[in-house]
């Protein structure tokens, strides 16, 4: 993706509660900081928000944390939670590989991952957001029983991602190489989908537990 910086984008998000620019400084008090004991599902590479505003606004009773690394995409999605007036996400900006210094054991109870980039050069594999390495930073704070969903247009990512999981741990739930060809309701879209979507490109989708 190509991104134009956006000097002013920092500064915007600097000005809103729901942007939390020193997560490890929350570790273990998420619901505090939310003010209330409703679970907290997160989602990792959330882009422009499309995904998490639709969610967020079906279930007014569920928290979300979003993380992605540019300021110029979290912008979007604070402009879009704030035309919605949605409180229930915390935006956070950081790089996914620090996951495990911000969020205590047992204090997520479902994660998305929507669309990651899809590495395909092998040296880079370790850099999925599905990879084993990452995989077992999540288990750290998952409580027991919680889920992963994945959706993704890339063929060798998610039959490399079924491993990933199996390997670490994890129990496949649900597998489709076609989601909208499945059974499966209430899928929202997110920007990604739509463009592959618009391609003819099938996606990819599947749960599993921990
Ligand atoms: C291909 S885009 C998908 C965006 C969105 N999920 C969608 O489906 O439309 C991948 C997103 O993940 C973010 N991302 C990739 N690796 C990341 C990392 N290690 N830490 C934080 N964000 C990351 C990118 O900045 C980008 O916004």
């Amino acid at each position: 993706m190509r991104i134009r910086k956006k000097r002013w984008a920092k500064p915007e998000l600097e000005k809103d509660h729901k942007v939390i620019f020193t997560p490890e400084e929350i570790k273990g008090n998420w619901e505090e900081l939310f003010g209330n004991d409703s679970t907290i599902h997160l989602e990792l590479g959330c882009g422009r928000g499309t995904f998490i505003t639709q969610l967020a606004a079906r279930n007014e009773n569920i928290n979300y944390i979003v993380i992605d690394t540019h300021h110029e995409l979290l912008v979007n999605v604070l402009r879009k939670l704030n035309e919605n007036n949605l409180d229930n996400v915390r935006i956070v900006p950081m790089n996914i590989e620090k996951i495990g210094d911000i969020f205590a054991q047992n204090e997520i109870d479902k994660i998305y991952i929507n669309f990651c980039n899809p590495w395909p050069n092998r040296r880079h594999h370790k850099r999925r957001l599905t990879h084993s390495n990452f995989l077992e930073k999540y288990q750290a704070f998952l409580k027991k029983g919680s889920e992963i969903w994945l959706k993704t247009d890339d063929d060798l990512l998610f039959t490399d991602s079924l491993g990933y999981f199996k390997v670490t741990g994890f129990a496949e739930l649900h597998r489709t190489y076609d989601l909208y060809q499945s059974d499966f309701e209430g899928n929202v879209m997110t920007e990604y989908e739509e463009k592959f979507i618009n391609q003819g490109i099938k996606i990819k989708f599947a749960k599993f537990k921990i």
